[in-house]
């Protein structure tokens, strides 16, 4: 069944799990999420496969892997709405991705900025998988012809190409991929690096203080909030103008669910000092109870493959069907 003949619309989404899950992770997708899962059909993943594009480390990949499932849960994601799974379970993931890339020209993949950004300067660190990543991505997500894929700003791009191969091939050899669209949310949809907010806070940036992970202790994300970097003038307002403190009030604001301008009046006449002190206790609050969650679930280990074995047979027609319709689509059957 293709988008076009089905009542409630298909969600699909990922994660990599290049290391722990962040706030900006939370804020950006996840709390998105769980918030839409009752008005889709959700299919969320854990991009394993997409984290061995770089250096990586396997038994880190592994438990970051297992760490990432978990927290889908924590933060509220409820198996029986939602499909989580691990990508390198289905290895349809690749196989697609493969006659995918038999039709994408190069030219399409030659454009794709966090590429250009990413490869700068690699030599031969920088592998094949790299260049590939976005026809992987494209594969994921046609394969289980999604209608919304909601991701952040910068993985946009990304989206756009999964449409354009999907109308390519559609064209190509006939109507077999639901066309999906890219759902970006404007709010708090791009949570910056604390330590350097020119950076979109992220999970392989090095650097002590650059994140605040959704299982950090209380202390470390004090100390990271307290010494995240701002500017040198006094007035809490926002304004992009000025990002670091654009991004301490951007994630007060998505935490508190406030207003711009209540925050503003809230924090009018105060210092930096006394914002960062009530927006660390403000995230400390919000991540107690995902972090209290978090060792619930994972206190049994079978109970994660469990969930993740059943996902899998669950998405099973969904594969064998598009992936029946694209080998014979495309001559191997
Ligand atoms: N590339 C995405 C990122 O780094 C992760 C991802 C992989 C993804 N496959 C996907 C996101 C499919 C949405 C749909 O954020």
């Amino acid at each position: 069944m293709t988008g076009a003949t089905r009542t409630t619309k298909r969600v699909f989404s990922g994660i990599q799990p290049s290391g722990g899950l962040h706030l900006g992770n939370y804020i950006g997708a996840i709390r998105n999420w769980v918030e839409e899962q009752d008005r889709y059909e959700n299919i969320f993943c854990v991009v394993d496969q997409h984290a061995i594009t770089v250096d990586y480390d396997p038994a880190q990949l592994r438990s970051h892997t297992r760490q990432t499932v978990g927290l889908y849960l924590a933060c509220g994601l409820d198996p029986e709405r939602c499909t989580i799974f691990v990508q390198s379970h289905v290895p349809e993931h690749t196989e697609l991705a493969w006659l995918l890339n038999c039709v994408t020209p190069m030219g399409w993949l030659e454009r794709m900025t966090q590429f250009k950004e990413k490869s700068a300067g690699g030599g031969e660190r920088v592998s094949t998988g790299l260049f590939t990543y976005p026809v992987l991505m494209a594969a994921d997500i046609l394969l289980y012809q999604a209608d919304g894929v909601p991701v952040g700003e910068d993985q946009k791009q990304h989206v756009e190409l999964a449409r354009d191969i999907a109308a390519r091939f559609n064209r190509l050899f006939g109507d077999t991929f639901t066309v999906p669209e890219p759902w970006i949310r404007p709010v708090g949809a791009r949570v910056m690096g604390f330590d350097d907010p020119s950076r979109k806070m992220s999970k392989s940036a090095d650097g002590q203080y650059h994140s605040v992970a959704l299982l950090d202790e209380p202390d470390q994300i004090r100390r990271t909030i307290m010494r995240a970097v701002t500017d040198s003038e006094r007035d809490i307002v926002f304004n992009p103008e000025r990002p670091g403190l654009f991004n301490l009030l951007t994630v007060f604001q998505a935490l508190s669910g406030q207003s711009k301008q209540e925050i503003e009046t809230h924090f009018a006449g105060q210092g930096y000092g006394h914002l960062k002190r009530e927006l660390a206790d403000l995230v400390i609050a919000a991540l107690e109870p995902i972090q209290a969650r978090y060792r619930d679930i994972t206190a049994d280990p079978a109970r994660i493959d469990q969930l993740l074995a059943r996902s899998v047979a669950r998405l099973r027609p969904i594969v064998d069907d598009t992936m029946a319709r694209v080998r014979v689509a495309m001559g191997h059957r």
